[in-house]
């Protein structure tokens, strides 16, 4: 169920994107075919276990992949309507940080250390919106104000160190909202800061959220977060997204063995930590995938057909879509 006051047009459409990897072990296909759709003011999910191509996709969308070795060999990325896969690269240079941003939860990577703060808030607007003199540096205060900086107008020639971990946190959002893009993503590394800095952190993206109304890419590999954060869930595997849909309906009635699994593997307040699910094996080698479904020899309720054939993404009741043959009997449609 959409709310209608709060999330608005699309802003984003990624149609069967497809992102290779040519190796000496032979093509990696980490992103293999996704689609899926932001909304102005939505945050969507996308989760999966490390090397699933939750970061190969959103680098394709910014156009950022390594080439060689990476391609992205198939698929459209409409932001607002363009396909940004058709643009050349000094068209792709003007959407990047303007109308497409991203924000990294750790601040030190994301700010330069001899830069200060407002040279690096100012960048952008600089170069985007070509501003300089007075007022860009009203813009910036601007800025700073609204990511809640305290006397932004002296903060402005502070360097990152001299600045807490959460203020460089919103010196960040600050830049990735300064242009008002339509789309921030924003990439969590496997590997967490602490629990006051994710905290602090998340707590800052729905603020940018709230001010601005930008739609929101949230990557993570933790479900959890994915219920508290976000509206959509798109649960990627191998490269292909397995389920997607509604957040508070695939929490409460996962489609896929793969989403239940992860589900499963949240922790739970109540529960020791001993007790914490995992689940067994190992996600498969992206350059040595066959025709059956990747998730099959891990799965608990696998048959033979999902070694014979790969899925068909399934639409079930409320929108929601799953590649798995046990959703045959429950969809509404083929999507
Ligand atoms: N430069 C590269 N060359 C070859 N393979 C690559 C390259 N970058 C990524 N890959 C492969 O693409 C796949 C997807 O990687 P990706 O970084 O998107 O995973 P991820 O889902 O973001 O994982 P994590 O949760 O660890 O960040 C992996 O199998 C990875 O080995
Ligand atoms: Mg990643």
């Amino acid at each position: 169920m959409l709310d209608s006051d709060r999330i608005g047009e699309v802003v984003l459409d990624v149609k069967d994107l497809r992102t290779y990897f040519v190796t000496r072990w032979g093509v990696v296909k980490a992103v293999d075919g996704v689609s899926f759709q932001v909304r102005r003011g939505e945050t969507l999910g996308v989760v999966g276990e490390s090397g699933c191509g939750k970061s190969v996709t959103s680098l394709s969308i910014m156009r950022l992949v390594p080439s060689p070795p990476g391609h992205i060999v198939g698929g459209q990325v409409l932001l607002e309507g363009d396909d940004i896969l058709e643009l050349d690269d000094g068209e792709m240079e003007e959407i990047r940080g303007s109308r497409i941003g991203m924000v990294l939860q750790d601040p030190m990577t994301a700010l330069n250390p001899v830069f200060d703060i407002e040279d690096q808030v100012g960048e952008a607007l600089k170069i985007h919106k070509n501003m300089s003199g007075e007022g860009l540096k009203a813009n910036v205060i601007e800025m700073l104000r609204k990511v809640r900086i305290p006397a932004p107008e002296v903060r402005i020639k502070d360097f990152p160190h001299q600045l807490s971990g959460g203020m460089r946190q919103r010196v960040v959002g600050a830049i990735g909202i300064s242009c008002d893009p339509a789309v921030l993503i924003a990439d969590e590394p496997t590997t967490s800061l602490d629990a006051t800095i994710q905290a602090q952190y998340l707590r800052l993206l729905r603020e940018l959220q709230e001010q601005t109304g930008v739609g929101i890419i949230f990557i993570t590999h933790d479900f959890g977060i994915v219920a508290k954060m976000c509206d959509r869930v798109a649960v990627m595997y191998a490269g292909k997204i397995v389920e997607q849909g509604d957040v508070r309906q695939i929490f409460n009635k996962p489609a896929h063995p793969y989403t239940e699994a992860l589900i499963q593997s949240v922790p739970k307040m109540e529960e020791k930590a001993e007790r914490l699910y995992s689940i067994p094996g190992q996600p498969p080698a992206l350059w040595a995938l066959d025709q059956s479904c990747a998730f099959a020899d891990r799965c608990r309720y696998a048959f033979d057909r999902c070694t014979a054939e790969y899925p068909d993404m399934f639409e079930l009741e409320h929108g929601q879509l799953a590649a798995c043959w046990l959703r045959e009997k429950d969809k509404v449609a083929t999507a």
